[in-house]
């Protein structure tokens, strides 16, 4: 029996398992997929039981992504030019870590038939998953990517690998197509993104990476000027559809069962 897991700090919330155990039982495949809080420390630990083949990969999240690439063996160029791993694996005796945020992202944003291509992007947050959407965006071909941070030293290390960047201080809008939350402000029902909704304006795709809630007050605030808005499930469902692939050499269907079954919680 293959084992894989979800490793972070909470991880209580994390949908990973629901969504690996249906496509391994629909696939018939003889694995398990369970989450693991753990703290920093335990990070190396569980790293060598891939190495020992007691544990057949990982799926890293908050606030993992970053810290856990020294204990790697290779990094995919995704993985390196983001610096965040949210996959890994052993692969002819190396452990790999593998990023597919970016493509996760990508797919979402192609499944609402948005076309980023020569479009503005507000890009809010500068955490563990801003640089995977600023990959996708750069490579989906958009005109300019702005950031704002609360912190600006971590919105200005950023540009340290996406030199195109524009930074704006945290509370300030400019003109954009698309706006994405990447901050884990909404998390908690009550919280509120202090921007200029209005001046933004109407007919813009305001995308949220949390899908838990459904709808954040970012997204709200957003549809009350007219705004197209979506969460996170999307994306969360492909970044999962791309490490099963990896993992399992299968890629798993998603369809609107899979989709529902993700809406029960
Ligand atoms: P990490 O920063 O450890 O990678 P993360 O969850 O990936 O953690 O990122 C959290 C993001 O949400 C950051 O952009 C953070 O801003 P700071 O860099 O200033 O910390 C942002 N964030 C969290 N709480 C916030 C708040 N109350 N106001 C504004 N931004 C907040």
């Amino acid at each position: 029996m293959k084992k894989f897991l979800v490793v972070g700090n909470p991880i209580n919330h994390s949908l990973s398992p629901k969504l690996h155990n249906y496509w391994i039982h629909q696939n018939k495949l003889k694995a398990v997929y369970e989450k693991k809080q753990v703290e920093e420390e335990k990070i190396k630990e569980i790293i060598r039981e891939i190495k020992e083949e007691k544990i057949s990969g990982i799926n890293v999240t908050v606030p993992f992504k970053q810290s856990v690439i020294p204990f790697l063996s290779f990094l995919t160029p995704v993985a390196k030019k983001t610096n965040s791993v949210n996959t890994v694996y052993k692969k002819e005796n190396q452990i790999i870590g593998d990023n597919t945020d970016v493509i996760g992202f990508k797919s979402a944003v192609k499944f609402i038939n948005f076309d980023v291509k020569y479009k503005k992007a507000l890009v809010l947050g500068a955490g563990g998953v801003a640089p995977s959407i600023i990959l996708a965006l750069e490579e989906m071909g958009a005109s300019e990517i702005t950031l704002s941070n609360r912190t600006q030293e971590k919105a200005e290390s950023l540009r340290k690998n996406f030199n195109k960047l524009k930074l704006i201080s945290w509370g300030k809008t400019v003109e954009a197509d698309i706006i994405i939350n990447t901050t884990s402000l909404g998390l908690n029902r009550e919280d509120k993104i202090k921007i200029d909704y209005n001046k933004i304006g109407s007919n813009k795709l305001f995308y949220d990476l949390i899908y838990n809630p459904t709808q954040t007050k970012f997204l709200s605030e957003a549809k009350k000027v007219n705004n197209q808005t979506e969460n996170g499930k999307i994306m969360f469902i492909y970044q999962a559809q791309q490490a099963f692939k990896i993992w399992h050499n299968i890629e798993p269907k998603i369809d609107d069962n899979l989709i529902k079954l993700l809406d029960n919680d």
